[in-house]
């Protein structure tokens, strides 16, 4: 069976940390969408790690790490990230396939998604500016250039060509300043040709006749899927369950627990609705407390109240099995803790999302609890507020709180 891990918000729930921790009970970690919009912190001996496009079981010995034909690769980003990691100890080459079915992003889909942006002005997305939008638009355009093509004759042409349709595209917006480094992407490429590339599909479904056990990855989170996330605020991929059937050529009779990742509060990054968000003296404390600002970006992260509508929403779409509750011992601080368990619409109260969370034709209702005001450790006894906390939301999700993650550090988890 595959298992899956995938982020129930906005992004940034700590989906690396939970991974990390997970690692060693599964032979391989799978990313199967997103690119290096992505950043998952990992603290390996007290030194923080940012991976943005390889898996986050890449510290754990025994563990290979596959990147999906789902995901979309920046050869510059990856290189980078791989030297970062080598320079740690760790033999990257050994542990690391790159489906050859996953997309390039080139420096003219960077280009067009600042110019696309700027172009937009208030109504820009936030975008990451990676090229994630942009890669994915030439992929189901089916004009993208793939990691197996670099073993073919005619790159360079296939290159070529698709830098002069982005070149005459690019007439649609005005000029954007860019560092336009090819030489490095070609450098970068030349240097990932190195890395074993795999036909995914086969390897892993080989694995799982042979009884391995597999973790698919996810990056971002249920809120910024382009189906199901709060549209047209969203990234380009299926970042829900369903997505690591096509990310990674799995039939879904495979699939096994979903790990859902949730805050104990909410975060958000970029521009888009945001129901719970906090515009006080708490969301302030949230976010200094929390640490909250973008591992990808380094932009402030949007704080507000965890939202039970919004994560009943996930649950539901993603067949969720287990809950993570992350960054818990930031609630270690607050006298009342405070969730939304409804949304009031049109005189009535509502257990269901709006179709279109841009009208804001809605308020949440909220619901507060006494905090427990005590530092939350692993193998303690745990207080009696959180206990009362924790039931409730387990009462409202209906599903179990199986990890309890209060703090960045692998060991920093209670297991319930
Ligand atoms: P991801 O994208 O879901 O992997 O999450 P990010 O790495 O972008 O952001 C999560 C941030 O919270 C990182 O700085 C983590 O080191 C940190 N973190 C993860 N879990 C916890 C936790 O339980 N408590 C605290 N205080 N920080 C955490
Ligand atoms: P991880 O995996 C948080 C947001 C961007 C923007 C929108 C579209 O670390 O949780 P894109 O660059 O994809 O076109 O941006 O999605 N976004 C994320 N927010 N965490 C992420 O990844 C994100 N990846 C994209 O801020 O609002
Ligand atoms: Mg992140």
């Amino acid at each position: 069976m595959i298992d899956v891990l995938i982020g129930l918000q906005w992004g940034d729930e700590g989906k690396g940390k939970i991974v990390d921790f997970l690692a060693d009970q599964y032979d391989i970690i799978c990313r199967f969408q997103g690119g290096p919009n992505a950043g998952h912190t990992i603290y390996v001996d007290g030194k923080k790690v940012v991976l943005h496009t390889i898996p986050s079981g890449i510290f754990r010995e025994g563990v290979q790490n596959v990147i999906g034909n789902g995901v979309v690769i920046d050869p510059v980003t990856l290189k980078k990230e791989i030297e970062r990691i080598k320079q740690l100890g760790i033999h990257v080459e050994e542990r690391l396939l790159i489906a050859r079915k996953a997309h390039l992003i080139l420096p003219s889909h960077r280009y067009l998604d600042g110019a696309s942006e700027k172009a937009k002005g208030e109504k820009k997305i936030g975008s990451t500016l990676r090229g994630i939008g942009p890669t994915y638009m030439d992929k189901t355009g089916r004009n993208g250039l793939r990691i197996g093509d670099l073993e073919s004759g005619d790159f360079a042409s296939k290159y070529a060509e698709l830098k002069s349709k982005h070149e005459n595209l690019a007439k649609i917006y005005p000029q954007f300043d860019f560092e336009w480094n090819e030489d490095e992407w070609f450098e970068s490429i030349e240097y990932l040709k190195k890395y074993p590339f795999t036909n995914c599909e086969y390897y892993l479904n080989q694995q799982l006749a042979q009884g391995k056990k597999i973790l698919a990855e996810g990056a971002q989170g249920v809120m910024l899927d382009i189906d199901y996330g709060t549209y047209p605020f969203v990234t380009s991929s299926n970042t829900i369950t369903a997505g690591v059937c096509t990310g990674l050529g799995i039939a879904p009779s495979r699939i096994g627990d979903v790990i859902g990742i949730s805050k104990a509060y909410c975060t958000r990054v970029g521009g888009g609705p945001f129901p719970t968000e906090l515009f006080d003296e708490y969301g302030k404390r949230l976010q200094t407390l929390g640490g909250e600002f973008g591992a990808t970006t380094g932009r402030p992260r949007r704080c507000g109240w965890l939202d039970l509508v919004q994560l009943k929403y996930s649950i539901m779409i993603n067949g969720v099995t287990k809950i993570a509750l992350t960054k818990s011992d930031v609630m270690d601080h607050f006298e009342q803790i405070t969730v939304a368990h409804q949304y009031q619409m049109n005189g009535k109260t509502s257990d269901e999302l709006p179709y279109d969370l841009c009208q804001k034709n809605y308020k949440p209702i909220y619901q507060s609890f006494n905090g427990w005001q005590t530092q939350l450790l692993p193998g303690m006894d745990l207080p009696d507020q959180f206990l009362h906390y924790i039931s409730y939301l387990e009462e409202q999700i209906q599903v179990p709180i199986s990890f309890v993650s209060v703090g960045p550090e692998r060991n920093q988890l209670i297991v319930r």
